[in-house]
């Protein structure tokens, strides 16, 4: 696995990741029991870093869960997504205690109330409860105000979404992002499955072989990911052969630009 420093958050994270939207928002024993068994997988794997949110349900405390007596082993990013200060710090209190008093990413989810919990996200900085800050958005119509969030100075990484099929980020943020060393968390590579409604036939990944990827799922993130700007995908998936399979995806040789465009045009069938 390729590791990657994400910007200038200090965190050094594997290329790929996991999300946890809906797959970890389970409340059965058994369901928990896999999700366990999801988070083993990816720790073999190296996929160790983990994206979650209190938006998710129980995701934020399955995970805190599934990484007990592990925790170390582990980078957690979670978010805040709250609309006043007070519910962001019952958020934050909650998140340190489900994740062993300590989250490596703080991101401010959708950039709900974002000043004040900047402010907030601030102090737990100093205090040493959180390794980085940084903020997400998945709409296009929302960049302009990421932006200027970017700008403060006071954010060290974004999540935003990036795909064959959602390419925005490449006009504005991503240069942005490499002037201010800003890291890159990829969020929704998948389209959220929609780039599995219609793949395209497996002899058509062929003349991708070479680059150690076999499946369209890895020629997806291995697209995401030759772009160095981009730091980690984050597939989420509740199949823990799926782990493996994404994960195998998070290292060189990577795709060129003649590469990049072919599977461009694979995913626009
Ligand atoms: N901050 C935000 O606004 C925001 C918004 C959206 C997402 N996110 C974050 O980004 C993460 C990822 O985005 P996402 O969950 O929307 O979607 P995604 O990762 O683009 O796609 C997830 C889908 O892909 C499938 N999948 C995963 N690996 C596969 C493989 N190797 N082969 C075939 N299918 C595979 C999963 O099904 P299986 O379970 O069958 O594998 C699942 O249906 C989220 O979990 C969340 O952490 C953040």
């Amino acid at each position: 696995m390729d590791i990657r420093s994400l910007g200038n958050t200090g965190l050094e994270v594997p290329a790929v990741g996991m999300g946890t939207w809906q797959t970890f928002d389970v409340k059965e024993e058994v369901a928990e029991k896999h999700a366990r068994e999801v988070v083993t997988r990816a720790l073999a794997s190296g996929a160790n870093f983990f994206d979650t949110s209190p938006m998710y349900g129980e995701s934020e405390r399955v995970l805190g869960k599934a990484l007990e007596g592990r925790r170390e082993a582990a980078l957690v990013a979670t978010k805040v997504w709250a609309p006043t200060l007070r519910e962001g710090r019952d958020q934050i209190r909650r998140a340190l205690q489900f994740h062993g008093g300590k989250v490596d990413l703080y991101q401010i989810h959708n950039l709900v109330n974002w000043r004040e919990h900047l402010d907030e996200l601030d102090r737990r900085l100093d205090e040493g409860k959180i390794g980085a800050i940084g903020a997400t958005h998945y709409l296009p119509g929302a960049f302009g105000e990421l932006k200027t969030v970017m700008k403060t100075g006071r954010i060290t990484a974004i999540q935003v979404p990036y795909n064959p099929r959602e390419r925005e980020i490449e006009r504005e943020i991503l240069p942005l992002a490499t002037d201010l060393g800003i890291g890159i968390v990829v969020m929704r590579p998948f389209a959220q499955d929609g780039l599995f409604r219609r793949p395209p036939h497996p002899k058509r990944l062929k003349p991708l072989e070479s680059f150690g990827v076999k499946t369209w799922a890895q020629v997806l993130l291995k697209w995401i990911l030759s772009d160095p700007r981009c730091h980690v995908a984050i597939p989420a998936t509740s199949k823990p052969d799926h782990v493996r399979e994404n994960a195998e995806a998070g290292q060189g040789p990577w795709f060129g630009r003649e590469e990049r465009e072919y599977v461009t045009l694979l995913a626009g069938q």
